[in-house]
């Protein structure tokens, strides 16, 4: 899974104050691998480098930078990245920069300028904000430059504000993550756990909000272990966040993810049973249903206790989309606790979904653990969930076949003469109509399900 972020994702607004509108002399391409933080990310580095006379182009081909942000997740995630480099190796033109960054560039650093030597700077999600500094040592010096700097909140202070692309926006209230579950690279990849003051949160959706955004995600590993200082130095948590941005007149839509099941604090349970524009979509993953793999796992809870959270949310919000993660074929896990796996998808009812075979990471405990699952149980257990998972998809957005759902409509559809938004449960619905309508929250009467999206046609443009 890529994000190619396109110039026409990125607007660059110039302010009426500024004297003159950046003038973009040299082409930058950038490609966004894994989670919605790098697509954020990615995002932020495009407008941090336009000043700098950096305009996006669609293709690396006659770019004078390629930023390739990177994701260190899963080994084919890595993969994907050496053999990117060596055909952009062939790609770019002579002179041109070729950047890693991302979580592969924090975890290998100057391991990667080893293994490709072309590459001149590698850099990590916590110190993008200094690329400027780094374009100048690399066009001055050879060798490479690599900066793996976990500076704590940094880079907000240091970036331009953010300038949205459409009427929905992602902001990232949270890095890193101090979980250290034993398959996973985030906490030594995007450092510790710290969230960012509640002004700082507020002043970038504001200012969102004044340019039109309607929707905001907010972004963290842990997003509700979120527990940014207040002015008086008090610790707000993520309900408390949530309910200062619900004031904000122009944002209708709000949420966030992903969530960590320890973290469910009634608070945040409460908010969105009680708060019309917290939308009604719980990203909740669980990983595995056996609570002998759980603990190894390091989850620090059990089936029960993930299954008692969600009895809670529905009783707050009768109508909540729960969408989860799995990973099939952790170290020890025996048919028995597949099995165990499969009942507890029975049990819940999922809407969405992200499933996984369980990829050993150098370094994570779980990649020292004995018993690892051979690769062709891993891929028939996978198969077996994923059937399981994608019925249930299918059964849950077949119920709004008939319904009229509020769409925020973001972009053009898939195909000419269409658009596309996405319900309040977070299902992409694409419809016919006007490219007009995009920014706008319309009525859409659902006519069609399908096992990732709704089908839909307009019902009557809402006043705003
Ligand atoms: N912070 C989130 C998840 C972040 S990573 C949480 O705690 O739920 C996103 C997803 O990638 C994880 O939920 C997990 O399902 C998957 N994942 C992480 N490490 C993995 C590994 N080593 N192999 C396979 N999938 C993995
Ligand atoms: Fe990884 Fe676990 Fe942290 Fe999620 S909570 S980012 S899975 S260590
Ligand atoms: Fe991947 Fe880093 Fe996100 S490892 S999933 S890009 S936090």
């Amino acid at each position: 899974m890529y994000t190619k972020v396109t110039a026409m994702q990125i607007r660059i607004d110039h302010d009426s104050t500024a004297e003159q509108p950046f003038t973009a002399d040299k082409k930058l391409f950038i490609k966004s691998y894994g989670c919605q933080m790098n697509v954020y990310d990615a995002q932020r580095m495009a407008e941090l480098l336009a000043p700098h006379g950096y305009g996006l182009t669609d293709k690396p081909d006659g770019a004078d930078m390629v930023i390739l942000n990177t994701c260190h997740i899963r080994e084919k995630a890595e993969e994907k990245v050496f053999s990117d480099l060596g055909r952009l190796r062939e790609q770019v033109a002579e002179g041109a920069l070729l950047a890693v960054g991302g979580c592969v560039g924090q975890a290998e650093g100057d391991a990667i300028i080893k293994r490709a030597r072309y590459v001149d700077i590698v850099f990590g999600p916590q110190s993008y904000h200094r690329l400027p500094e780094m374009i100048a040592r690399a066009r001055r010096d050879s060798g490479g430059v690599v900066d793996t700097d976990l500076p704590e909140l940094e880079k907000f202070d240091s970036l331009p504000a953010q300038t949205p692309t459409g009427a929905a926006a992602f902001v990232s209230i949270q890095e890193g993550c101090d979980k250290f579950c034993s398959f996973c690279v985030v906490p030594y990849t995007r450092g510790a756990e710290v969230s960012r003051p509640l002004n700082h949160v507020l002043d970038e959706v504001k200012r969102l909000a004044d340019q039109g955004v309607m929707e905001v995600t907010l972004l963290g590993q842990n997003v509700n272990a979120y527990h940014g200082l207040d002015s008086a130095g008090q610790s707000a948590s993520l309900a408390r966040l949530m309910r200062e941005i619900a004031k904000i007149d122009a944002i209708k839509r709000i949420r966030f993810t992903t969530s960590h099941p320890l973290e469910m604090t009634q608070d945040l349970i409460d908010v969105l049973g009680s708060e019309p524009k917290a939308m009604p979509y719980l990203h909740l993953p669980i990983q595995a249903g056996s609570d002998r793999i759980l603990a190894a796992m390091n989850r620090r809870h059990t089936a029960q206790e993930y299954i008692n959270i969600i009895d809670k949310v529905r009783a707050a919000r009768p109508d909540i989309a729960i969408s989860g993660d799995f990973i099939i074929g952790f170290p020890g896990e025996t048919e028995q606790d597949y099995q165990d796996t499969l009942a507890l998808v029975h049990a819940v009812g999922y809407a969405q979904s992200y499933s996984f075979a369980y990829s050993r990471r150098p370094g994570t405990p779980g990649a020292a653990m004995d018993e690892q699952v051979p690769e062709n149980i891993k891929k028939e257990r996978l198969a077996g969930l994923q059937a399981l998972l994608e019925e249930q998809q299918t059964a849950y957005n077949n119920r709004f076949v008939g319904q009229v759902l509020e769409i925020l409509v973001e972009s053009k559809g898939g195909k000419d003469g269409q658009i596309r938004g996405r319900s309040p449960h977070n299902i992409a619905v694409n419809l016919e109509g006007n490219e007009r309508l995009i920014g706008s929250l319309i009525r859409v009467n659902i006519v069609e399900a399908r096992p990732r999206s709704l089908f839909g046609t307009v019902q009557l443009v809402a006043a705003s």
